[in-house]
């Protein structure tokens, strides 16, 4: 399989107590390397949840997942954390930085994972924080930064391993023309030096405009825009 990441025939509920909430209905996506789409579609349509099942956060109700030719459902926890490390960098859209860390360790932390020497991990971080505008902000944990400042930690954060997919969950939504459009640079920077797919989250018309596939998601299915 050439795919990328492939989604056949998916269909996801929640569960909370005995109310079932469908989200996704019999949904199918392909996303091959060097991709760009953009996914929009109404507060609640799904588009995070979507987002979550595309990285192995959580497993379908009925259907398959496939990331890099692996059936998901096939995998344990461990292999899904492995496979992920491995492929994708996930830009969440509560961002879930590590409050006790440095913005340095935060961006550092993929690579320290994977075992990359410290050194050349920390010059990496810096670099890249850099170039999202947070050269001054290194040694800011989480709290004494700004929601915005938070945001382009996690972007760094996801960028740092070069991964061959990024999935962004409205990456832009807390900043600023101007640092949107920085961020929005490296993504596609990224998507277009490494051919990696691009996935990404957003309300922004303009955008959405920018990348080359728009998917919208409502009832649970996605359409070509
Ligand atoms: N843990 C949960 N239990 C029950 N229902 C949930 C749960 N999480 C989300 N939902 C519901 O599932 C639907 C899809 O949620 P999701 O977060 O995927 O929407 P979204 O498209 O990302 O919205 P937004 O644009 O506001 O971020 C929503 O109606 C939400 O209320
Ligand atoms: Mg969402």
């Amino acid at each position: 399989m050439s795919d990328l990441i492939q989604c056949q025939q998916v269909s996801y509920h929640y569960n909370s107590g005995n109310v079932k909430t469908p989200v996704l209905e019999t949904l199918n996506l392909s996303i091959s390397q060097g991709e760009s789409i953009a996914i929009l579609g109404q507060s609640g349509c799904g588009k995070s949840t979507l987002l979550n099942l595309l990285g192995g956060m959580s497993q379908p109700s009925v259907g398959q997942v496939f990331l890099s030719g692996n059936n998901l459902s096939k995998l344990n926890e461990d292999q899904i954390t492995d496979l992920r490390a491995q492929h994708l960098g996930f830009v969440f859209q509560f961002h879930h930085l590590l409050k006790d860390f440095s913005a340095l360790d935060n961006v550092a932390m993929p690579l320290l994972i994977r075992g990359d020497n410290k050194q050349t991990a920390l010059t990496s971080a810096k670099e890249l924080l850099s170039k999202v505008g947070l050269k001054d902000r290194v040694d800011h944990r989480p709290a004494e930064l700004s929601g915005g400042e938070r945001q382009r930690v996690a972007i760094a954060r996801a960028l740092i391993t070069q991964p061959s997919c990024l999935l962004a969950d409205e990456p832009t939504g807390n900043l600023d023309a101007k640092n949107a459009a920085d961020v929005l640079s490296l993504m596609i920077e990224l998507n277009q030096a490494q051919n990696s797919a691009l996935v990404m989250v957003t309300h922004d018309e303009k955008i959405a405009q920018q990348m080359q596939r728009i998917l919208v998601l409502e009832n649970g299915r996605l359409s070509e825009s």
